[in-house]
């Protein structure tokens, strides 16, 4: 019999529902404070942000929540995305590992983004949203919100991290095709976007000042629009939970189940995406799989951050959470993964991470793009920065097995490709890309204003 090499689901296949962690969390969640009265956050507050039904998706416990036939029907445009077996790059690696990896790359975007896009673009449209703000970091988000409000007719204002946003003009320009409006941020459209100009002319951005200036043209809006987040929220990972369902009907197919699944980390939602659906399969069925996520050495939130409340956003606009957090003020290095500059890490992640049933590892920039090269060549998809934080633990994994001598099913999600991201390899191919020491006098600094939370009756 032939090699197989690719596992397709058809249309049908596509998962009916979201699966929700929190309904199998052995974790109990930790309140969600208001920033200025530090109480418990009320769907009031929420509501100037965000439509009810994602609001109430956020606070859901159910293990399970439909998906609506618009939002599938969109999905099916690339939905259920290939399964494939790195069968080239087992081969240049002489490991006897079987090595899987989802390919979110298929999706019109790029990236896993439009898998929340297209359901945060719906519920807005339900609800009566004409006008929805973002933030982006390496432009995927962006586009892939930009996409999705051009399927239900939504209006776009997405502020792109500066660094970015200079290194990838491909990236505007396709949001801008779908539609979106895009600015570089810090930009000097919004109170807090001067505040940073003013006191760093030359700041290269961050998502965390990206946020709260899309925070801030939502909220001070006068409902006139929303407001969209690409990762950390819980219902942000639960839309992601279509990757890990199809993944495990994939590998059954393969007749193999994951020893590893590995993901990278930026605010989580690919890493959980992939990881969570094979998690419940561990807490109520005795399945031993283990989880990685893998962060960068510049931006070492999990390895390296305090687990903490802290601010979602830089200027203390968006609710304070119990996070693994760099705190609000730090300014990542400019690595070109950007969409894992990020100071803080989606809760759920963090609480699972802090409890032992999520390994946390971060890499260095010039040894991921060598990662990413030797998997170009031996696969052919250009992977996105991002997603070569993966790519460098599953070969590590993968040599790992070589030398125990042990047949090892590593499963990695590939978030994104990077034919935008050519900057990136550039740099890469000339020699001229650098690795960042771990900012440790920043992050220091930025840890002095974590906020200080006594939890009372009151916001338990
Ligand atoms: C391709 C790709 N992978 C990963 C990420 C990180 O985000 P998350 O941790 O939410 O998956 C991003 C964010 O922009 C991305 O574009």
């Amino acid at each position: 019999m032939s090699e197989q090499y690719r596992y397709i689901l058809n249309n049908n296949d596509l998962p009916r529902q979201w699966y929700n962690i929190n309904a199998d969390s052995p974790v109990p969640p930790n309140p969600v404070l208001n920033p200025q009265t530090l109480e418990n956050v009320t769907p009031e507050f929420l509501s100037v942000l965000f439509p009810m039904e994602l609001i109430m998706q956020e606070v859901s416990t159910d293990r399970y929540i439909d998906i609506p036939e618009e939002v599938a029907d969109i999905y099916k445009l690339y939905r259920p995305t290939p399964l494939i077996r790195a069968r080239r790059l087992e081969k240049a690696l002489g490991t006897p590992a079987h090595i899987y990896y989802k390919n979110e790359g298929v999706s019109p975007a790029g990236s896993h983004k439009p898998n929340t896009a297209i359901p945060q673009a719906f519920f807005n449209k339900v609800e009566g949203t004409k006008a929805l703000t973002t933030e982006t970091g390496a432009g995927q988000w962006g586009s892939a919100l930009a996409l999705a409000c051009n399927f239900f007719d939504i209006e776009v204002e997405v502020y792109m991290v500066k660094v970015s946003y200079n290194q990838k003009p491909y990236r505007r320009i396709m949001m801008e095709t779908y539609g979106a409006q895009v600015f570089a941020s810090p930009t000097d459209k919004t109170s807090f976007g001067k505040s940073v100009l003013a006191d760093y002319p030359d700041s290269p951005g961050s998502l965390g000042v990206a946020i709260s200036e899309a925070v801030e043209v939502a909220a001070t809006s006068g409902g006139a629009k929303k407001y969209s987040l690409g990762s950390v929220l819980n219902h942000v990972l639960m839309h992601q939970s279509v990757i890990g369902q199809e993944a495990i009907k994939q590998m059954d197919m393969a007749d193999e189940y994951p020893d590893v699944v590995i993901g990278c980390v930026g605010g989580g939602s690919n890493f959980a995406g992939i990881a969570y659906p094979f998690l419940r399969e561990n807490l109520l069925n005795g399945q031993k799989t283990r989880f990685v996520a893998v962060e960068p050495t510049a931006t070492p939130t999990l390895t390296k951050g305090k687990f903490a409340f802290d601010y979602g956003d830089t200027a203390r606009m968006a609710p304070i959470v119990k996070m693994f957090t760099l705190g609000h003020k730090f300014v990542p290095p400019p690595i070109h993964a950007g969409g894992l500059r990020y100071h803080g890490m989606a809760p759920s992640i963090s609480a699972l991470h802090e409890a032992g049933y999520i390994d946390a590892v971060a890499v260095p920039q010039v040894a991921t793009f060598e990662a990413a090269h030797l998997f170009a060549r031996q696969e052919g998809i250009i992977p996105a920065p991002e997603t070569a934080h993966a790519i460098r633990i599953t070969i590590d994994e993968a040599l790992d097995a070589k030398e125990k001598g042990e047949k090892r099913v590593i499963l990695f999600n590939l978030s994104g490709h990077g034919n935008f991201d050519l900057t990136a390899y550039q740099s890469y191919l000339s020699n001229a890309l650098q690795d960042y020491a771990y900012p440790e006098e920043e992050i220091a600094k930025a840890m002095e204003q974590l906020p200080d939370i006594k939890l009372t009756t009151e916001n338990t």
